[in-house]
């Protein structure tokens, strides 16, 4: 069996495909984010909409998962998820927070990080509204990050709201909703030739927006 070092040591591509310049970047970093959201979402990608969520406890132990954009403005970056999960806890009392795209085939990842808040209630509503029936069951049938006796359980609960709720229209639990990831800093990465790639860092320093490219 090969060794497992060497073959992740050979595992090495070259990105070639374009450039990223700070000075015909967009000024505004929403309006570059959108132009490279809507040439990930026009690439036939495989959830291109999904990022990485970087949070950490009060005293800086930090955790990183997946979780999928489902609003995005000048606001900011809207995800939803359940209040109480080990994320719900950690920005409940740790409000920063950190995501990352990353779009392999267009060899491109963005990192933004920032403030969060929740949404609205109306809004989390508005979007639980349009969740498709099982995705709501499922939403309020599990105590996310709480130790559950097995599967069992939980397919029980699913199997208890779906009686309460035949037909869906189960409402919002007050513990399921959305946050908003308020952005103080932005950066598009660009991989380029021979490990030269294009760093474009974003920060908002009294006012505007600053814009510098990194080294990579
Ligand atoms: C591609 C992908 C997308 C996901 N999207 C979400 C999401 O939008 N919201 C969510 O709560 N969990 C989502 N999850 C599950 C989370 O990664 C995680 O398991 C869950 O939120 C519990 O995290 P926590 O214990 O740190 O709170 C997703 C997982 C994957 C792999």
């Amino acid at each position: 069996m090969a060794d497992l070092s060497t073959e992740l040591a050979r595992l090495r591509i070259d990105y070639a495909g374009r450039d990223l310049d700070e000075k015909t970047v967009h000024r505004d970093p929403f309006q570059q984010f959108r132009s490279w959201l809507d040439q990930a979402l026009a690439s036939s990608l495989r959830e291109p909409n999904a990022m990485a969520l970087a949070t950490a406890t009060a005293s800086g132990v930090p955790s990183c998962r997946m979780v999928l954009l489902k609003g995005f403005d000048p606001r900011g970056f809207v995800f939803f998820s359940n209040y109480n999960s080990n994320k719900g806890v950690e920005l409940e009392h740790n409000p920063l927070a950190a995501l990352t795209f990353y779009w392999a085939e267009l060899e491109r990842q963005v990192r933004i990080s920032g403030t969060v808040e929740r949404v609205s209630a109306a809004e989390s509503d508005e979007y639980f509204a349009v969740r498709p029936p099982l995705a709501r069951i499922g939403a309020a049938a599990s105590p996310q990050s709480s130790v559950i006796p097995g599967r069992a359980w939980l397919e029980q609960q699913v199997q208890s709201l779906q009686a309460l709720h035949p037909d869906g229209a189960i409402p919002r639990p007050a513990g399921w909703g959305g946050y908003r990831v308020q952005p103080s800093s932005f950066e598009f990465w660009q991989g380029r030739r021979d490990r030269l790639h294009d760093r474009v860092l974003y920060t908002f320093e009294t006012g505007s927006w600053k814009i510098a490219r990194l080294s990579p």
